[in-house]
């Protein structure tokens, strides 16, 4: 069953309940975010999903909550601790904004973080369909979410031709995707309706081979209709990476007790990986022997390279070990300390420099 709305175009009425009941009878429902209405717990799984995998969150996510456990807690955390809490899930810069939002919240509204995705959107590191999904789960508001799973759900759903790398057609899919809310739902039918696009958009409605079989709103499902699922979304612009090479200077160094230790720095704190803790980095390698007092060049031992891929660049990582006496130190090198092998669990390490440091302990 479908009506005219939204400028014209049919909307199916059905969308709603087909995916609720689906959602409940079908969807996932032991996640240890789910079942809870507490907006710190439902924002910190939320900021943890943005870019991250459900398999790689679900290790994170209680170990943030047992040092955490209060919105409280964490605005009073160290910096340092907050990165090392978040060392290997990536993107970081979600990292700071955590930080810097508890403590708004603290400072600006008593503890209790606003409860309309209005207000929310308002406050560091939370966007508009992440603002919706802490509205929708733990106040029952009528709000979409709109991430990039939502996105190909419903544009495949509605046959939607605009091209989503652009503003306009982005918010015309944010209208159509508030057209297609239920009707009058309760709290726990938006649990269930947000969910469900989740769900949908991450277990059965994918990139490629999607499982159109398998999906509870294929009968009003536009491009499964004229047999286009895969021409949806439609996106002119793909993601461009540029390449990059670093030079990493691991220098490390045996105590008299046997001890290994490692010369790190702070990153910046803009750029990549700032804020996090990493061996000295160079755009070359002739910059990286420059860096040496004359003599111990000679010690350099050339690693094996990684590749390692963030949002808009393809770095590759050329590491260089050198291992400096008991009682050398780092003169004339950037600013840094030694950190022992057995404490780097405690420190905010990007990840593939804690595989290459393991590797060396
Ligand atoms: N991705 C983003 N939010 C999610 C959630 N609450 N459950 C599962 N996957 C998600």
């Amino acid at each position: 069953m479908s009506s005219p709305q939204a400028g014209g175009r049919v909307l199916p009425v059905t969308f709603a309940p087909l995916l609720i009941a689906w959602q409940r009878h079908s969807g996932r429902s032991g996640l240890p975010w789910q079942h809870t209405r507490d907006p710190y717990r439902v924002w910190l799984s939320e900021v943890m999903l943005q870019q991250t995998q459900v398999s790689t969150v679900l290790s994170y996510y209680p170990r943030f909550l047992l040092r955490f456990p209060t919105v409280g807690a964490l605005a009073e955390g160290s910096a340092d601790e907050v990165m090392a809490l978040w060392s290997g899930l990536g993107y970081y810069s979600r990292a700071r904004n955590l930080h810097r939002c508890a403590q708004v919240v603290m400072s600006e509204h008593g503890g209790v973080f606003p409860a309309t995705a209005e207000q929310l959107e308002t406050l560091p590191g939370i966007g508009a369909s992440t603002a919706a999904a802490i509205a929708a789960f733990c106040h029952g508001e009528r709000v979409s979410i709109l991430d990039g799973n939502v996105r190909r759900v419903l544009s495949r759903l509605l046959a939607f031709e605009g091209d989503l790398a652009q503003a306009q057609p982005q918010r015309e899919l944010w209208h159509l995707a508030q057209s297609l809310l239920p009707d009058a739902p309760s709290g726990d039918d938006m649990t269930a309706y947000t969910q469900g696009l989740m769900d949908l958009g991450a277990t059965v409605c994918l990139r490629s081979k999607p499982l159109c079989a398998r999906c509870p709103v294929q009968a009003v499902c536009q491009a499964h209709a004229s047999d286009q699922v895969q021409r949806f979304p439609v996106k002119s612009r793909r993601l461009q990476r540029r390449f990059e090479s670093w030079w990493l200077l691991l220098i490390c160094r045996t105590t008299s007790d046997g001890s290994r230790q490692f010369w790190l720095e702070r990153r910046p704190d803009r750029g990549i990986w700032a804020g996090l803790y990493a061996p000295p980095v160079f755009s070359d390698e002739e910059a990286l022997r420059t860096a040496l007092v004359a003599g111990v060049q000679e010690g350099l031992v050339p690693l094996e390279p990684v590749a390692h891929s963030l949002t808009h660049r393809e770095l590759r990582l050329h590491p260089l070990r050198l291992d400096l006496t008991a009682t050398q130190d780092a003169n004339g090198l950037p600013a840094g300390q030694w950190v022992s092998a057995t404490a780097l669990g405690d420190w905010g390490l990007p990840a593939p420099v804690r595989q290459m440091l393991a590797a060396l302990s």
